[in-house]
């Protein structure tokens, strides 16, 4: 939504009074909000409804309302503090049914605000879910009052399958951590909670009929069977669905482990303490494997009701396969060869594996879901696939007759900006897919991996990114291109996201006190807000190995995925460099634009000397006193530059090459971290 000023607001209010169209809510088009997803429907008024007095409850219904009465109780408390008894106006809800997310049931809702009150309807109670969390949005705070904005919206998601996945294998994840997390879902209106409950470094849930997988994988925490209960309770009242993955065949170390008759060798493994690929996988040859995962499936399957169930299936190179002289020999036997009629085809074995498995399932009444490396010709139609190494494996998928989940694109530990996760989308307005494959699209997933996020930072990493995704999901395609207007929603959205419980924005900010000790904080602070981790997995390739035991509790894991600090740079840059400012007289505005630039480079140009002397009191932050120093010296040259600029002056080249091995030198990174602000610094350059 384009920001309309509001002097423009007024003029389209007249033209429209004028042309007859009118008054109870005007038609305005569009208004300043600060909704997201964005809805698919709004019709502003002019109105306000003060919550100078507490809304008042009133459910119409003939199902149930228990949890809709306790969800709508949450949100006016958060809206309103715990304000009883309540004596101000209406918020009157009607629905139909309760609307079960597993069945993908209808989350369409119609949300009124009135001068007089608000009044919500929906068909099911998921739709009442969904108007109350945009409901808790809408509410403006400004210098003399509270209020709702008089507004009419009707809105629906684009799409039924929106989720996040939380990875606690690789660090396990407290519970308190997966309900904080489901607040901040159902606000952004995220329905699948997709747990990555199994991999090579753990195994998080207690299992009843093989304990030796939550005892030996899970030694370093897992959910006891209650607690997933209680999860489960937790996502079901806010219309979550949980889809729980057991990773197999590989990412499977932490089972062999515990079982070490699953391994395709004769090694003996402990659960894996490293986070490079494994390529260890179980034994799919023999019938002890089956058995075992079919105990486990049973068991697993009547724990989560949902009717998806994840098998994984990622990122087995086959090699284990391979190298056993029995499983190669099985393969053999089976005809699982290659063209050539004798090199073994590692995808043959993963097709008879996936059936197996598909088999166990289907008993249980399942619905399998699998990464999208287990697609292949004879795979049965009804499995879903999830597409993480490509947009193409989606559109495979789906021509194939797959339902099918897109993730590539919404992998939020690659540390990529809000936009990078903004723009993909499952369905492109330019598709070639047919209408009947489109149907099978079904959404996707922002994926979370935890290999550099432990329970204290792992919001920091999410948040609030995923809500860019959420909205990706939700709203329609027309509505959701304006790049600069979704960082304006996403800040506010941000801010609104630590009233639901979320600690995205305070945890990083504890860390750094607690970095600073005794010390100034505030040049750590200045520090830690222009800097990044490096992109995607490079983390794993500059010197530090690190393990599930090594503590995130450095620099590089107080700074935020996306600099909010440096993207506003780049805009202030962006919007110096568009007025031209080499052609005087300068008009006001870009003077007054450069002059922010200059007060922010100052600022930036003498942190390092205070950053130096927190080196005295914290030696370990010396790793990243070279990224101080580089911020220091971009920021001496573009000060220099806007002298230039201001003087109208062109530079030399000895000067432009001076300042390209400045810029050069201040791209490397240190500590895994790196200086977010380059890319605008070379723009302003001009190189
Ligand atoms: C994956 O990221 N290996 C699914």
């Amino acid at each position: 939504m384009r920001r309309l000023t509001p002097a423009l607001g007024l003029f389209w209010m007249l033209a429209l009074a004028l042309l007859g169209q009118g008054p109870a809510l005007a038609q305005l088009p569009q208004k300043p909000h600060n909704l997201m997803p964005v809805p698919a429907e709004m019709r502003w008024g002019q109105g306000r409804l003060p919550l100078k007095k507490p809304l008042r409850l009133q459910l119409e219904t003939t199902t149930d309302p228990a949890s809709v009465t306790a969800a709508a109780r949450r949100s006016l408390a958060r809206m309103q503090g715990p304000a009883e008894p309540a004596s101000g106006p209406l918020l009157q809800i009607r629905y139909g049914r309760l609307g079960s997310p597993e069945l993908f049931e209808e989350e369409r809702y119609s949300l009124r605000v009135t001068p007089m009150g608000v009044t919500i309807d929906a068909p099911t109670s998921l739709g009442v879910l969904r108007a109350l969390a945009t409901l808790e949005q809408l509410v403006v705070t400004d210098k003399r009052q509270r209020y709702l904005p008089e507004v009419d919206i009707q809105d629906q998601p684009r799409f039924a399958w929106r989720g996040l996945l939380l990875d606690a294998a690789r660090h396990f994840m407290p519970v308190a951590v997966i309900k904080r997390n489901l607040d901040g879902m159902a606000a952004v209106k995220l329905n699948v909670l997709h747990w990555h409950l199994t991999d090579d470094q753990g195994f998080r849930v207690e299992s009843k009929v093989l304990p030796r997988l939550h005892e030996v994988g899970g030694a370093d925490g897992y959910y006891t069977q209650a607690e997933v209960q209680e999860v489960l309770a937790y996502a079901a009242a806010r219309g979550i669905r949980v889809l729980p993955e057991f990773d197999v065949p590989s990412h499977a170390t932490s089972w062999i482990a515990a079982y070490p008759r699953l391994a395709s060798n004769d090694s003996i493994y402990g659960v894996y303490r490293s986070f490079r690929t494994s390529n260890i996988a179980i034994d799919p040859t023999r019938e002890t494997t089956y058995s075992l995962l079919d105990s486990l499936f049973t068991e697993m399957t009547a724990l989560f009701p949902d009717p998806y169930f994840h098998i994984g299936g990622d990122e087995n190179d086959g090699r284990q396969w391979r190298r056993s002289p029995r499983i190669s020999a099985f393969m053999r036997e089976r005809g699982m060869v290659k063209a050539d009629g004798k090199t073994v085809d590692k995808h043959l074995l993963t097709t008879y594996f996936n059936r197996r498995v598909l088999a166990m399932l289907q008993k249980q009444g399942k619905i399998m879901v699998g990464w999208d490396e287990i697609l292949g010709p004879d795979l049965p139609k009804e499995i879903v696939i999830q597409s993480w190494r490509g947009k193409k494996w989606l559109d495979d998928a789906v021509k194939q007759g797959h339902p099918s989940i897109l993730s590539e694109g919404y992998y939020l530990d690659l540390n990529y900006g809000a936009a990078a996760h903004y723009l993909p989308d499952p369905l492109p307005a330019a598709t070639t897919l047919t209408p009947a494959q489109q149907k099978l699209v079904l959404g996707g997933e922002a994926a979370m991996w935890s290999e550099f996020a432990d329970s204290v930072i792992l919001e920091s990493r999410i948040w609030p990114r995923a809500a860019a995704v959420a909205e990706r999901l939700w709203s329609p395609q027309a509505s959701t291109q304006d790049v600069p207007d979704m960082y304006r929603r996403l800040g506010a959205v941000s801010v609104f996201l630590e009233t639901v419980g979320l600690r995205h924005r305070s945890a990083p900010k504890l860390l750094l006190a607690e970095m600073a000790g005794t010390g100034n904080v505030a040049p750590l602070r200045t520090l830690a807000e222009v800097i990044e981790p490096v992109k995607e997995y490079k983390r794993h390739f500059q010197g530090m190995v690190y393990t599930p035991q090594t503590p995130l509790n450095r620099l590089v894991d107080a700074a935020p995925a996306e600099s909010e600090v440096a993207r506003r740079f780049g805009v202030l840059v962006d919007s110096v460099l568009l007025t031209d400012a080499r052609k005087p007289p300068l008009s006001p505005v870009p003077l007054r634009q450069l002059m922010r630039l200059r007060a922010q480079l100052l600022q930036w140009q003498a942190n390092d000397q205070q950053f130096q002397l927190l080196l005295v009191l914290n030696p370990a932050l010396r790793e990243y006193a070279p990224l101080s120093t580089q911020l220091s010296a971009i920021s001496t040259l573009l000060l220099e530059r806007i002298n230039q600029l201001q003087a109208n002056q062109i530079p030399s080249a000895a000067w432009l090459k001076a300042a390209s091995a400045t810029l050069k030198a201040a791209q490397a990174p240190a500590g895994q971290a790196e200086l977010a602000l380059i890319p605008a610094a070379r723009r302003l350059v001009g190189i």
